[in-house]
């Protein structure tokens, strides 16, 4: 792909999955094992609040059990040779991605490793257990809450993530099921502004059919078989 200049990249639970984190559709998923509507909407966080903290205490301390596999590497090592623009969207809350050495990339469902204060919107690393009703350092409310985007909010720097679809030459989607919106809509967005698009990923997702290219395996042998030809190129 000689002249792709400026790219940009989405991952999902698929990208970690040969890490040991779970993904959220497959059959054994964590939404195989948790009512989403107990555990990631804003109604759940209301209603059963030390239910949804204990959820996501489980996913923030699996942190701790996994590493970054050679798909999250080789991202790395694409975006520190990359002569061009490079951004890197993951849906996933794990750090592996920072872990494993990627530095311009956004989590547009927010991540496990920050809180955020449901009054005045200050965000803080935390790793550990985040119990419910935790004072804000900010401003003193008990108002702390995973920073996490639950079903019903708006995903995280939406105008960005747009601004570099409408630039990009090449979107790459990896390791995710194209099954929630906004992010299952960026290959048809980035087709709009005529960049070329390729999807890797374990089967096919379900738009598949709009990539112009789609390659199925594991990412941790597909990603730096791709990234290796885009470097070469
Ligand atoms: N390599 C590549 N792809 C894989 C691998 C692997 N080793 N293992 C699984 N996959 C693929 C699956 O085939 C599936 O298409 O990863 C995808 C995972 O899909 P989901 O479990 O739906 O996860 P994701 O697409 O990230 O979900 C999107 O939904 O629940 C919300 O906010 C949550 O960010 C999440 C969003």
């Amino acid at each position: 792909m000689p002249d792709s200049n400026a790219l940009v990249i989405l991952t999902g639970a698929g990208i970690s999955a040969e890490s040991g984190l779970e993904t959220f559709r497959s059959e054994d998923g964590l939404w195989a094992q948790h009512r989403i509507e107990d555990v990631c909407t804003p109604q759940a966080l209301a209603r059963d609040p030390a239910l949804v903290h204990r959820f996501y205490d489980m996913r923030r301390a699996a942190l701790d059990r996994v590493e970054p596999n050679p798909a999250h590497e080789a991202l790395a090592r694409l975006e520190a040779h990359w002569p061009g623009e490079l951004l890197l969207v993951t849906q996933n809350v794990d750090d592996l991605h920072e872990r494993g050495g990627s530095r311009n990339l956004l989590h547009m469902h927010g991540a496990l490793n920050s809180a955020l204060c449901a009054a005045c919107d200050h965000r803080l690393p935390w790793t550990g257990p985040l119990p419910p009703a935790a004072a804000c350092p900010t401003c003193g409310a008990p108002a702390l809450r995973p920073d996490i985007v639950f079903f019903g909010e708006m995903p995280y720097q939406m105008a960005r993530i747009e601004a570099a679809l409408a630039r990009a030459d090449l979107f790459v989607s990896i390791g995710t099921s194209g099954a929630v919106y906004p992010a299952a809509g960026f290959v048809r967005m980035a087709q709009a502004y005529g960049a070329r698009t390729l999807e890797l990923n374990l089967e096919p997702s379900e738009g598949s059919a709009w990539f112009d290219e789609s390659r199925l395996g594991p990412a941790s042998q597909l990603v730096p078989a791709w990234v290796g030809e885009m470097l070469a190129s």
